[in-house]
């Protein structure tokens, strides 16, 4: 991107003063670019300025920024770069094209035990591999809503990887919800956070489990999923910021439109179907394996993988 001379920095907009900047950069905001794509009334909220002054500051950056395009072989270079972790297993890092992507969010939704959890434990251990050896050299922050966290699992798991096991734990930092409230907290003011700890992963699991309980019945939809919609948009606003990893675990519910086949359905609606960018259905198989199925993904054909669950983790 290339910059109108006079407004270099966001410093230089109109009605943002070093204070100002100090406090959208504690944000993430750092960049022209990140404050030209806000919305005002956004802006407005995280930096205390008034609608009218952010709307003017908005459009600034807006003029201030030009876009350059760039050729299909520059993206394919620039996407190179972007940060993946390892799954643990071979084929499911196959599916995913090299294993979980950062800057975008991940879903891997199935019935009970179908390994939603035990999967996120893995990641939260694998991303703390130095990156080239399927990590991304990072930690994790976790957010438990179904209180099913467990310290011995990521103990066991770090072990076999080689890791230092409290490392590892110290590693993960585990936040417990109780209600949405403290969950959409836990992601509105995870910048601090995720900048003091060089966080590469975020967990949520389960992203609609309290949403699900404290929404019930069809007359509390629309509120719920304006909720979740924020919520989503702010985990994903936080992997592109940092270039982290975001995965999420989902439940599902037998779609009673589905008279053939499996009616095994995500809950979530249409927001949550959106906002991933690659969706995993895993159910379980025989004694230890597991099946998941690439649902949806921008880049790579739908498929399948079977993985295991180990007590030393994900395994093929
Ligand atoms: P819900 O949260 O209930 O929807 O399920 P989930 O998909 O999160 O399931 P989870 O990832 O917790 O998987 C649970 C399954 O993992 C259990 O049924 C076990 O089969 C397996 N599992 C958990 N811990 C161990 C372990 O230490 N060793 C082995 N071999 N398997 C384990
Ligand atoms: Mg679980």
């Amino acid at each position: 991107m290339v910059k109108e001379k006079g407004i270099k920095e966001i410093e230089d907009l109109p009605g943002i003063g070093p204070t100002t900047a100090e406090k959208l950069k504690a944000s993430g905001h750092d960049t022209l670019e990140k404050i030209a794509v806000l919305d005002p009334h956004e802006l407005a909220e995280l930096s205390g300025m008034s609608v009218d002054n952010a709307k003017k500051a908005v459009e600034a950056a807006k003029n201030a920024t030009i876009l350059e395009f760039s050729t299909g072989a520059q993206v394919y270079e620039q996407r190179k770069s972007i940060g993946r972790i390892t799954t643990g297993s071979k084929e499911l890092d196959d599916l995913l094209g090299g294993g979980l992507e950062a800057k975008s969010i991940t879903e891997a939704y199935g019935k009970f035990a179908s390994g939603k959890t035990q999967l996120g434990f893995q990641l939260s251990v694998n991303v703390q591999l130095p990156v080239g050896s399927g990590g991304m050299g990072g930690k994790t922050l976790f957010i438990d809503t179904e209180s099913t966290f467990r310290p011995e699992r990521i103990e066991a798991i770090s072990k076999a990887a080689g890791l230092n096991p409290e490392e590892a734990l110290s590693n993960v930092l585990v936040v417990h919800t109780q209600n949405t409230e403290q969950q959409i907290l836990a992601i509105e003011k995870a910048d601090k956070t995720i900048q003091e700890n060089n966080i590469k992963l975020i967990v949520v699991d389960s992203l609609m489990a309290l949403f699900r309980s404290e929404f019930p019945g069809r007359g509390a939809l629309g509120e719920r999923q304006q909720k979740l919609n924020s919520h989503i948009h702010k985990l994903q606003r936080l992997a592109d910021v940092y270039n982290l990893a975001v995965y999420v675990t989902n439940q599902v519910m037998d779609n009673p439109a589905i008279l053939f086949g499996d009616p095994t359905t995500p809950v979530g609606g249409n927001i949550m179907a959106h906002a991933a960018t690659t969706r995993l259905y895993l159910r379980k198989s025989k004694e230890d394996k597991r099946i998941i199925r690439l649902v949806d993904s921008p880049s790579m054909p739908e498929g399948e993988a079977v993985m295991k669950i180990t007590p030393n983790g994900i395994k093929d």
